[in-house]
């Protein structure tokens, strides 16, 4: 027998494990500090109304014997399949419902698409990035590039002659850096891959946090990805779903490679070792597509944006540069003081009694950065934006 000793190149827990880990130990030894996290992207408002009505609905269809339902599609109901094609039509693209596979988040997906690429191919990763794309890599042992994502390039990089890749991973609006990548800018990376013969794997789980009609919201806005793009979608952000679990993945007929449409191999994985996300949650995403459950959820949008400007309020008072924050509940700022993310982490945690996540986390180039998140309750962010003004300032 042999382990998968990939997992040895692992760091030793996964980021907001680490950080969840030091935060209760501190908690432990510091019983009545009043602590404010802003750490993990987890919402914090309440499920939209008409969504917990079609839960209630759905639970109810369950609990009859006519209209109950025992394995659904694995890859999702029809229902939602369509809700999720009309609201790409809201910003101009065209998807057929079978491109379309309901999943239980974008995190999952992202992992679980790997399956569909030989393990010698090679990836090419934004640095700082969402730690999910380089762990996943890691465990196969596929060997990642990275590509700088720097103050100068605005967090977002762009193809460099002379790099050759295979699976490229972009995030737009991305996590961490709240930074999003310009219709002209995904052109260059679509006509890129296509030169290539690569795939991009992109994570538009942010997209409903983009607030300007010039920004695209799915790498199908731009011509040409639906031969070399995969698109990863979720409700956490966009809905509030991080407790409930559904996503979506958009795999385009016309993406195929070796003469093989990549979507047929999907299905086969998704069929074979995926039952599919629970009816009744499905039910609740397909409320989230209705005109009011659109609107019901973009209030909540709007909260997480308004705690993101709150943030950055008080560091431009403190002359901290940041980005992001406008179209992203994420504000990237750095450490003030010349201190490292960790230091950072450790200091604002002790002295405010708020919990950040460190740059360093997403990547080497993240060092000397921290991430905040709008996603608090409003009260409590205000609270960590007096503490933030107290030890800063
Ligand atoms: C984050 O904090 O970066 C996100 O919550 C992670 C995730 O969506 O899995």
């Amino acid at each position: 027998m042999k382990i998968n000793a990939n997992y040895l190149s692992l760091s030793e827990s996964y980021l907001f494990t680490e950080i969840a880990h030091r935060v209760a130990a501190y908690s432990k030894a510091n019983p009545d500090a009043d602590i404010i996290k802003l750490g993990i992207g987890d919402v914090t408002r309440p499920l939209a109304p008409v969504v917990v009505e079609a839960m209630k609905a759905a639970a109810a269809e369950m609990g009859q014997a006519q209209t109950f339902h025992g394995y659904g599609p694995e890859q999702g109901y029809g229902f939602l399949r369509d809700a999720v094609r009309d609201y790409y039509g809201s910003f101009g693209v065209t998807l057929q419902s079978d491109e379309i596979f309901i999943s239980d988040g974008a995190k999952s997906d992202l992992g679980n698409i790997l399956e569909l690429f030989s393990k010698d191919n090679t990836v090419l990763v934004p640095d700082p990035v969402y730690p999910v794309y380089v762990d996943t890599n890691v465990m196969d042992g596929r060997p990642v590039q990275f590509m700088k994502g720097t103050e100068e390039n605005g967090f977002c990089p762009l193809p460099k002659e002379g790099v050759k890749a295979d699976l490229i991973y972009l995030c737009s609006p991305n996590n961490p850096t709240g930074a999003v990548y310009t219709r002209e800018q995904l052109q260059q990376w679509v006509n890129y891959a296509l030169e290539q013969d690569a795939v991009i794997l992109f994570d538009a789980a942010y997209e409903s946090f983009i607030g300007d009609a010039s920004l695209p919201h799915s790498i199908f806005e731009i011509p040409g990805a639906r031969r070399c793009a995969i698109e990863f979608c979720s409700l956490s952000k966009t809905a509030g779903f991080t407790g409930t679990r559904c996503g979506y993945t958009v795999v385009p007929q016309e993406l195929e490679r070796e003469g093989v449409q990549l979507k047929k191999f999907w299905l086969r994985r998704q069929t074979t070792k995926f039952n599919g996300t629970s009816y009744v949650v499905q039910r609740a995403a397909q409320a989230v597509f209705t005109p009011e459950g659109l609107k019901q959820c973009r209030e909540n949008v709007r909260y997480y944006k308004e705690n993101a400007q709150i943030i950055a309020g008080v560091l431009g008072q403190l002359h901290i540069f940041f980005t992001g924050g406008e179209h992203s509940p994420y504000i990237w700022m750095k450490c003030p003081r010349g201190m490292g993310s960790w230091e950072f982490f450790d200091f604002l945690l002790d002295k405010a009694h708020v919990v950040g996540t460190p740059g360093a986390g997403f990547g080497g180039q993240g060092e000397g950065f921290f991430r905040l998140t709008g996603f608090g309750d409003r009260e409590k962010t205000k609270e960590a934006a007096r503490r933030l003004l107290d030890v800063l300032g």
